[in-house]
């Protein structure tokens, strides 16, 4: 059944592996008869009128709605704030004349994002509910609801919610894109098809994450992770996952911004997973990489098929830029894990962190 971890001996790593069947899912769970990815036409309307997007998230979701801001900004122009549900209550921003609000919930269960629900719906805004759960708080409370259809998830680490939540997003901005008239030149379905072959690729590779555990993360006590724009927010991710389930300290930093504090904290050995997957930024990236190495960082680096270079870690297969969220978290997610393996954490449990927090 689909909550037995078979073979496997942690939840989180079934969970991993299940992902590019569950992006596979997602794509024909959206998709109509003529084969075409739609959501429904009262949640396009919403979007179409919206002048401003409002994400409202935690944790791994949270990082989610990061990536799915630059989903709906590239790809259907409409503005998008992402925010952390606890900051937002009690910080909340000036609202634009036309909100629509988009929740993202693995448990749909989440204190925090309800409170911001309920304080919006006074206001009377409508919503959306992003969820993993049928029938949840957030789904019952939100105007309308989307599922991510990743089936049950055990791991308290968040995987492959975490991907789903993004395919939905990306199937959302494709949806409202067409909706406000914007010109697509790819076919959506082909390409999120493309990023759930890549990730298996990732996935029937695992040996090579196993390997860079062994030569990066093996008895370090903190690991930073660069990246710019979506790669920065793939970058928050795999710092969370390395810190909720290995205990490592672990960050994600925009790699410009290292030069303006972080980069004090490098000294010999420390080691540097830096992620480039937008040709955009590649000669950044690379100089960044360049200075940490003048002061010793062990630099990991993981690239993507097109600007890779051939002394690159680990190549991702090539997939659209929009997309590469999906496939660059597949290595974090591994890497955290073995890193949590041979420190004999409790991968599927770690100490202090609950798969869903229903208190504020
Ligand atoms: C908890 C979990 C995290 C999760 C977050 C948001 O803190 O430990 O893994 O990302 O809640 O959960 P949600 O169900 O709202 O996505």
């Amino acid at each position: 059944s689909d909550i037995e971890k078979g073979p496997y001996p942690h939840y989180m790593l079934k969970e991993i592996d299940e992902q590019p069947v569950v992006i596979r899912k997602v794509i024909s769970k959206y998709q109509d008869a003529a084969g075409e990815l739609v959501i429904d036409s009262e949640i396009r309307a919403c979007m179409k009128k919206a002048d401003r997007i409002y994400i409202i998230a935690c944790g791994t979701s949270y990082h989610a709605g990061l990536a799915g801001k630059q989903l709906i900004e590239r790809i259907a122009d409409i503005p998008v704030e992402t925010h952390i549900a606890s900051e937002f209550l009690y910080n909340r921003p000036i609202l634009s004349p036309n909100p629509f609000f988009i929740f993202i919930s693995q448990s749909g269960e989440t204190a925090d994002i309800r409170g911001v629900l309920v304080d919006i719906k006074q206001m009377g805004h409508s919503s959306l509910t992003i969820t993993n759960v049928p029938g949840s708080t957030l789904s019952r409370e939100a105007t309308y609801t989307l599922l991510t259809h990743a089936g049950p998830e055990i791991a308290v680490a968040s995987t492959k919610a975490y991907t789903a939540q993004i395919a939905v997003l990306a199937i959302l901005a494709f949806d409202s894109a067409r909706a406000k008239g914007i010109q697509i030149d790819v076919n959506p379905a082909h390409e999120l098809s493309i990023a759930a072959n890549a990730m298996e690729i990732m996935i029937n590779h695992k040996e090579v994450m196993e390997e860079i555990v062994w030569q990066y993360l093996n008895d370090s006590h903190n690991c930073f992770f660069i990246g710019r724009g979506v790669d920065y927010y793939a970058c928050l991710e795999g710092a969370l996952k390395l810190k909720e389930i290995s205990y490592i300290q672990a960050e994600g930093f925009p790699g410009g911004e290292l030069k303006h504090g972080t980069i004090a904290l490098i000294e010999e050995g420390t080691p540097v997973i830096a992620l480039l997957t937008q040709a955009q930024v590649r000669a950044n990236i690379r100089s960044n990489v360049q200075e940490v190495k003048a002061r010793g960082a062990h630099v990991c680096m993981i690239s993507i098929e097109g600007i890779a270079e051939k002394e690159d870690h680990v190549i991702l297969p090539a997939v659209h830029e929009w997309l590469t969220p999906l496939v660059s978290v597949i290595p974090f997610q591994l890497i955290a894990y073995y890193a949590a393996l041979y420190r004999g954490c409790d991968i599927d449990k770690p100490r202090n962190l609950a798969k869903s927090v229903t208190v504020e």
